[in-house]
């Protein structure tokens, strides 16, 4: 009895999936053409699930402030995270109001639109990925600037989105001020996510309950030697960043939710 009511759950859960990207697929396939992108949405569907659920836990909990992505390549994690923000922006409008939150939510777009810098740090120079050349210097180029935003903004109104585009290192610091409520950190590198990570939890500009999501956490045989889980082993250390560990997802991905740092 119990097993036929879990497995009824489970055959509702995945038409609830399949429904909630019925509309963005031919969309993924486009881009990823358009991209050269060598996976396809399949490869990546529990990705944008993962992402959609955290702009609805940002609004149904109240998490203060905005969504900032770091690597935007193809553009389908942030057409997923503009379509997310726009249907939450509509149902989940009161959630906000009740929070004290009157900014709609802005959507944060950061890329150096040049693809991978060149690996200087030993811990990307040292890794499978990079000493393979599978991430050699302007490998995952993806669309321009003005294409990102043109397709974003078919979901999300465009004065919301901001499209940055320049090496983090350089654009981070000047481009936001704001608090971040989601963080998908997607550029691959060990040193492109200090770059990315450092000035935001320096500036104290990841605010309490944030969830942050890794794409690359398993890559380079999940080795914590290297990549995102070596950047951030860093971050929690230099912090003291206190967190809820939420798990993996998808191919290589990982989420955490902050509470506090110093
Ligand atoms: C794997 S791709 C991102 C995939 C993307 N989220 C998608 O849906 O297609 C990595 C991206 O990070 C960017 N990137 C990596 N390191 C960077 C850095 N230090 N500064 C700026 N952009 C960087 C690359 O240009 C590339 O577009």
């Amino acid at each position: 009895m119990n097993l036929l009511r879990l497995l009824k759950n489970k055959v509702k859960q995945v038409f609830q999936q399949k429904e909630e990207y019925n509309s963005l697929i031919d969309e993924f396939n486009q881009l990823a053409v358009e991209t050269k992108a060598n996976l396809t949405h399949k490869a990546h569907s529990e990705v944008y699930q993962k992402l959609a659920h955290g702009v609805y836990y940002i609004y149904g909990m109240g998490v203060k402030g905005d969504i900032a992505e770091f690597g935007t390549m193809t553009g389908r994690t942030a057409v997923v995270l503009a379509a997310a923000v726009n249907e939450c922006s509509h149902n989940l409008a009161y959630s906000d109001q009740a929070h004290g939150f009157d900014k709609p939510r802005q959507l944060y777009l950061f890329d150096s639109f040049e693809g991978l810098p060149d690996s200087q740090h030993e811990p990307d120079k040292l890794s499978p990925h990079v000493s393979s050349g599978v991430w050699g210097r302007g490998t995952c180029k993806g669309l321009t600037p003005q294409r990102l935003l043109d397709i974003c903004s078919k979901y999300l109104e465009a004065a919301r989105i901001h499209v940055i585009q320049g090496w983090f290192k350089d654009t981070v610091n000047i481009s936001l001020d704001s608090v971040l409520a989601l963080v998908h950190i997607d550029g691959d590198l060990y040193e492109s996510e200090i770059d990315a990570l450092n000035p935001l939890f320096e500036r104290k500009l990841i605010s309490e309950g944030a969830i942050v999501f890794f794409d690359d956490w398993n890559c380079n045989r999940a080795d914590p030697m290297y990549g995102e889980k070596k950047a951030w082993a860093e971050m929690v250390a230099k912090y003291n960043i206190e967190y809820s560990d939420e798990g993996s997802y998808g191919i290589s991905g990982h989420h955490f939710i902050i509470h506090r740092y110093c």
